[in-house]
């Protein structure tokens, strides 16, 4: 018998496009069964602050806006990180909002952080946690993709395309710092789609010499502009870690290996003209591609269907072509998911003559 009578559900990480499809596709299928959906404001501090941040929600609330279409998270989400130190104590309040707010389920839409911040809190509460994926990392485990990468991957195929022009018009180098974290699959995807000459990844070690000889290669095939896509986590060359900031809880905020790069290759080689640009936060807007709404529709109604199922710890995912679920604890286990270095794309780049590292 179907117990369910309320649902919550929140974003939680860095935000990416594709995040309110999959907050009106949640809505529209628990509707459908007759659910309650309380729409939790920021995050889960939504339901762990004191006065909880909520709104019901309907299928009226994406009547008068074309929200699924829209980036950014229509209920807000949070990017900080959670001190170790302060899990008990969160959990505690965890448990009391989903009391207060009288939740059946929750689902969230987050990476593979929120994944286990959320997988932990729960630990002491009956409600039933369902996890959507998204990120522009891609790098959430066992699911082949999350909302949001595709239509990363997108702008950052487009930006390589305007820049190339650029490029062309004034015999220069330009690289391209793309984001990422940890993992290199949004720089390798884009660099694969427009064409770059270099792509640096934190996966595959790189020297400078390597990227120079790549220049020359170019120039002495008697072209005068180059691309070189980089993601933002790779290391100085001698391995020094490039921030730009620290996150609420001291993580590194990355940002600034573009410049370095620029510096040091400079230096070395002056037959182009180096520019550096930094895609930033551009990587999590724009109006989400159709596949990122494709999952974002299907991972939605997945997510209640396992809600209504009675299942709990769960992360819906998408493997060959199909929809499917797997345990929290085999997320979080599995942790961060990294370019495979074997893989069909470095393989690709290395057979199109992409310099991809010392590999
Ligand atoms: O995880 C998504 C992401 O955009 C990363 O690619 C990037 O390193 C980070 O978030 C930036 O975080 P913030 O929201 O703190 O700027």
């Amino acid at each position: 018998m179907n117990k369910i009578k309320r649902i919550g559900v929140l974003t939680s990480g860095g935000d990416c496009a594709g995040l309110n499809a999959v907050i009106s596709a949640v809505v529209a299928s628990a509707e459908k069964k007759g659910w309650e959906v309380y729409g939790i404001h920021d995050g889960t501090e939504g339901i762990t602050d004191k006065v909880h941040r909520y709104e019901v929600l309907t299928t009226k609330n994406f009547c008068d806006m074309p929200w699924p279409r829209l980036s950014g998270s229509y209920l807000g989400s949070l990017n900080k990180g959670l001190r170790v130190e302060s899990l008990e104590e969160v959990s505690k309040r965890f448990s009391q909002g989903v009391k207060d707010l009288g939740l059946d389920g929750i689902i969230v839409i987050g990476g593979d952080g929120s994944m286990n911040i959320v997988s932990n809190m729960s630990k002491n509460s009956l409600v039933k946690i369902i996890g959507i994926p998204k990120t522009i990392d891609n790098d959430t485990p066992i699911t082949e993709f999350s909302v949001g990468f595709q239509t990363a991957t997108q702008f950052c195929t487009t930006s390589i395309d305007s820049l190339e022009l650029t490029a062309r018009s004034h015999n220069r180098a330009i690289i391209v710092e793309v984001m990422g974290r940890d993992a290199g699959h949004l720089a390798l995807h884009s660099a694969l789609a427009g064409n770059a000459d270099v792509c640096l990844i934190p996966e595959i070690p790189y020297s400078l010499d390597g990227i120079i000889n790549k220049l020359k290669e170019i120039k002495a095939r008697g072209r005068n502009h180059a691309i070189i896509v980089v993601s933002e986590s790779i290391k100085t060359e001698n391995g020094g870690v490039v921030t730009s900031n620290k996150n609420m809880v001291g993580e590194a905020v990355y940002g600034g290996i573009g410049q370095y790069l620029c510096a040091e290759v400079a230096k070395r080689y002056n037959e182009f003209q180096f520019r550096v640009t930094t895609l930033g936060h551009l990587q999590r807007s724009g109006v989400p591609v159709a596949f990122d709404r494709l999952l974002a529709s299907v991972f939605g109604a997945k997510a209640v269907e396992l809600l209504d199922k009675g299942e709990d710890n769960k992360m819906v995912i998408w493997k060959d072509g199909k929809v499917d679920a797997v345990s929290l604890s085999e997320v979080v286990k599995a942790g961060t998911t990294l370019v495979d270095t074997k893989g069909k794309y470095v393989k690709a780049a290395k057979d199109l003559g992409m310099y991809i590292g010392e590999i």
